[in-house]
Parts: C-alpha cells; structure tokens; sequence
C-alpha cells in the first residue's frame, strides 16, 4: 500500500481532499514505476477538484463525482521498476515527468518521464514539467519564436511565466518584456527579463512597445487592448486565462476568443499543452546548462497538499508550489 492525494467527489480543496492508503500501481510493459519525492502544483490540480467550475467537471472526467480519484501532476523521484519495452530509463535513475495522479508516493508514468537533470534536487526538479513544458510549447513551437524577436509575457511571476521569459531568451529573443505585480518585479529581472511592467502602475497595452510575439499567460486583457502593441505580423499566443465565475469558470474567456479569432487578421493561438519525453529532455539540457532555472515559492508536506491546492487557487503564486512526499 502507499500513501496518495485522492478527491472522491468535487468541491474545494480544503473540501474534498483526502490523504488516504491505496494499492502501489503496477507499471505497465512500457511504464516506469517512480518512487516520487516530489511533485508540485499547477493551476490544472486546483481545477481538477471541480469545485472552481460547474461546467468543467465532465471535461474532467464524470458530472456528479470524479471517474479518477488521484490528482497531481508533475513529479521527480526514483526509478523503482521499468516494464519490459522501457529502454532508455533503468531501475535506481533519478527521473522526473508528468502523469496523472503524481501527489502519491508512487506513480506509473508512460509518455513524459526521462532522467532528472542532474543539478537540480528532487523538489526543484518537480517543479519543471507541467509549467515549463507548457512555456515551451507556447514560445517555441505555437510562438515560433525567431532569434533576435522582441517578446512580452503578460504574467510573468507564476509557474509558466517564470519559464516563458527565461525560455524566450535561452532561445534567442533579442528583447523580453516581462509584465508582473511589483513584488515580483526584481523576480522577473534576475529570470532575465530586460523590461519589467509593474501592472499594478502601468498598462503593458498602452506603453510605446511593441512585439513580435506576446505570451499571454495571464490572459485578463481583450483582444483590441493587445493589437495596440503587437507588431502587424505579430503573434499571440494565449496560455491561461483568469478564474471566473463558479459555473463555467475560464470557459467562458476561453469560447469569446475562439470566436473572435475567427474573425481576427492577427495570428492568435490557444493550445493544450502534451507533455512528451523529447520536450522535457530539450528542457533538461537547458537546465544543465545553466539557462532555465526553477523559482520555488513553498514547499509543503504530503498531509498539507490541499493548503497547497488552495494557494494555487489564490492566483499569485511566486514561481511553483511543491509538496514533498517522504
Ligand atoms: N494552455 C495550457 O496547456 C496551460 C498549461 C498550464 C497552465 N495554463 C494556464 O496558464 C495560466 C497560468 O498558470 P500558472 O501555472 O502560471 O499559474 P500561477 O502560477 O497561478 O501564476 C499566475 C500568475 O498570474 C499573475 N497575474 C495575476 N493577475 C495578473 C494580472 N492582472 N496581470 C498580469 N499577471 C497577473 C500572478 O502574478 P502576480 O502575483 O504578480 O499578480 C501569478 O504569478 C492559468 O490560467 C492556467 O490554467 C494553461
């Protein structure tokens, strides 16, 4: 048996979650069994609990309770077991990845685990996948960043955007603009930012900038505030957008700019976001690098994961929640 997060019917974090003893899985041929000791807290495990949005919860997985009861996502730990057709991973290797149901001493992982980069601890290694795999989509591959691009990440301090600025630069933008709340502005400076926007001063979409490629992470603005400082062949790229309301929570932000696109001469995209083993060995040489880095704001014992889920609902983390699995 181990010890793992569970939510057996929705609502809030303080609510619904559970610390409860459940069978250890069992890896599959081409699964990894990794002992976790690590895992950390993105902005999906607060939804997942259903209790931020009525209308997400079939998304999820069932209407009036949850399919699945394990959460989390991200995690670093140790290679307990490999299946038969696992070639590149071996028993005893420090790994890290992504796969449901992280917040547990044990998880199976398939498609996103590879070897941990090996100066970073477990706790600051769990912080990588879910935040940065979803910045690297977003600037490299949906943003098709070009070296010498000036870019702005509109919510620069929390999970994604701490990895969007350091990722625009490690990949060659010639200007980063980052846009974040003061106590965050020497953050988003020592990440590498070369302009800091205090938003809570200034408005990003009425200065004299102008970009290239814009990250949209926090997503609070409308579509005609940004056209102001996109470039005529710029890009946006939205990643997230604010909480909502408690029915159909960022759904609503979400469809309005599905159909103004539609309608929009400037290339805007929305994705979601596939965590791979290409992409988190691509973020691993980074790190080994010395060009990405994590910002972890807190870490938090297995018992207290639901104050860690309830954080994350707050919306002003600083870099990455992580609980610490004994
Ligand atoms: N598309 C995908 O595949 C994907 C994947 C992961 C996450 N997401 C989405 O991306 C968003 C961010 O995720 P996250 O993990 O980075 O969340 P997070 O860690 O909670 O960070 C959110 C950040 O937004 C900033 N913020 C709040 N109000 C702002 C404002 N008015 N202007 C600018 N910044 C503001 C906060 O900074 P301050 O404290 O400085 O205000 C906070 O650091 C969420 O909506 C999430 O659902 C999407």
């Amino acid at each position: 048996m181990m010890k793992a997060i569970v939510r057996r019917r929705w609502g809030r974090a303080r609510d619904v979650v559970e610390l409860v003893d459940i069978p250890e899985p069992e890896p599959a041929d081409d699964e990894v069994l990794v002992r976790v000791r690590a895992s950390s807290i993105n902005r999906s495990d607060y939804y997942s609990l259903g209790g931020a949005a009525v209308l997400m919860r079939p998304m999820i997985g069932g209407f009036l309770r949850p399919k699945g009861e394990r959460i989390g996502g991200d995690f670093a730990g140790v290679a307990e077991a490999v299946g038969k057709d696992v070639t590149d991973i071996q028993a005893g290797d420090e790994v890290f990845g992504s796969r449901t149901g992280a917040l547990a001493q044990y998880v199976s992982a398939k498609n996103a685990v590879v070897r941990k980069p090996a100066n970073l601890s477990f706790e600051e290694a769990a912080a990588i996948p879910g935040a940065a795999l979803t910045a690297l989509e977003a600037v490299r591959d949906y943003g098709d960043l070009k070296p010498g691009q000036r870019v702005l990440v509109n919510g620069a301090s929390g999970g994604v955007g701490i990895y969007a600025v350091q990722l625009a630069k490690a990949l060659g933008a010639a200007h980063v603009t980052a846009v974040c709340s003061t106590r965050n502005v020497e953050q988003a400076r020592s990440l590498g930012a070369d302009r800091v926007i205090d938003y809570t001063r200034d408005d990003y979409t009425r200065g004299d900038g102008r970009y290239d490629l814009l990250i949209d992470v926090a997503g609070n603005r409308s579509w005609r505030a940004n056209r102001r400082v996109l470039d005529p062949n710029g890009k946006r790229v939205l990643v997230g957008m604010p909480k909502g309301n408690r029915l159909i929570g960022p759904l609503g932000r979400l469809a309005r700019f599905m159909v103004v696109r539609q309608f929009s001469k400037e290339r805007q995209s929305f994705f979601v976001c596939k965590p791979n083993r290409p992409n988190l060995a691509f973020l691993r040489e980074l790190i080994e690098a010395g060009k990405v880095r994590p910002v972890v704001d807190r870490v938090y014992p297995l018992s207290e994961a639901a104050d860690a889920l309830e954080a994350m609902g707050e919306g002003h983390v600083q870099g990455k929640l992580v609980v610490r699995i004994a």
